[in-house]
């Protein structure tokens, strides 16, 4: 199978890379960053902005994947401090790709949804089919895309699939999302013995380890159509708040250290936006379809990222 990605220099695409690869898959990478360290030299990576019809359409018509991974995006907070910039990136992005797709390849578009696509109050968990009504640019241009790539499946037969990912944790940086308060408690936690968080302590979200959100994606793309019952998938991992996220990285970081982190919480813009999200998704379809299940829970998680994070902090990588 061939794939192909659109912001692969991203903290998805990067790990979607190396467990690609590790599958078997062909993969051709781009992104309008260059080329990232570390990216296996059997991927070609091309310069790509997907706001460039012309260019994206050039780059499938040339490499005629199987799957598109279309990932390219400005995240929740930064696109809160540029929505135009968001929706020409986010919205014209995504209809380039869709577009091209439909043109040049026999296979399938999957798509990055999120739970900023949610607005407030929708009770808890919040299913999978509700009403969409997200408070941010961000989340508008992910319904958006959602919407447009279920017109492409009914109408036009290109086999558009997707998953709403949980706010996402790697060992990499934090990528501009709302919910990197909860990457931070464990990066700078490590780096600087302390982390004052932008939200309150009792705020909670969906959370996901990023190595569970990549099989989500291969396996979905995977999945028999005839099975799905949908388009667009809810997935959740763990909902803990703040201070549990706190406390869990402050267990892992004296357990591989030795030494205590001193968390603090002082909410700015980006509380509005947690407060606007889902607590906790229910992601029965996704279980029944295609037998989702998370393998990491918030522990789980812990154990296996604080290392992580130290030997990258250690050897320059963050
Ligand atoms: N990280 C999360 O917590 C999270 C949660 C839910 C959904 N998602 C979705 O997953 C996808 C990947 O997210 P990520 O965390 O890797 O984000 P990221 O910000 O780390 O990466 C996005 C990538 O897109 C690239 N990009 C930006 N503008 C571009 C353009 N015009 N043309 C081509 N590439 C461009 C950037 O250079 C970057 O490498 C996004 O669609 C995002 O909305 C992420």
């Amino acid at each position: 199978m061939k794939a192909f990605l659109t912001g692969a220099g991203g903290q998805v695409g990067l790990e979607l890379i190396q467990a690609l690869v590790a599958d078997g898959w062909s993969v051709v990478a781009s992104d309008v960053a260059p080329r990232p360290a570390g990216v296996p030299s059997s991927v070609p990576w091309a310069s790509l902005d997907v706001t460039n019809a012309a260019q994206v359409d050039e780059a499938l018509g040339t490499s005629k994947p199987d799957v598109v991974f279309h990932l390219a995006a400005i995240l929740s907070a930064t696109g809160e401090k540029n929505p135009a910039r968001c929706w020409d990136i986010n919205m014209n992005g995504t209809v380039h790709v869709l577009e091209s797709a439909r043109k040049h390849c026999a296979g399938q578009v999957m798509f990055a949804s999120t739970i900023a696509a949610f607005g407030p109050g929708l009770g808890n968990p919040v299913g999978n089919d509700v009403s969409m009504r997200p408070t941010t640019m961000y989340g508008v241009t992910k319904v958006a895309g959602e919407l447009l790539g279920e017109y492409y499946w009914n109408k036009l037969k290109l086999d558009f699939r997707g998953v709403r990912f949980p706010g996402l944790i790697n060992a990499g940086k934090p990528g501009g999302g709302s919910s990197d308060y909860s990457l931070h408690m464990y990066v700078t936690g490590l780096e600087k013995g302390a982390y004052t968080a932008f939200c309150r302590p009792d705020t909670t979200i969906p959370l996901m380890y990023m190595p569970d959100a990549i099989r989500a994606l291969i396996e979905l793309a995977k999945a028999d159509r005839a099975k799905l019952t949908r388009c667009i998938y809810n997935i959740q991992g763990f909902s803990p708040t703040a201070e549990q996220i706190a406390a869990s990285a402050a267990r892992g970081i004296r357990i591989e250290t030795g030494k205590d982190v001193k968390f603090g919480y002082e909410p700015d813009f980006r509380q509005a936006i947690l407060d606007s999200w889902p607590k906790e998704l229910d992601d029965s379809a996704a279980r029944r379809d295609w037998g989702w299940a998370p393998r990491y829970g918030l522990d789980a998680m812990t154990r296996d990222l604080v290392p992580k994070i130290r030997a990258m902090l250690a050897d320059g990588r963050l």
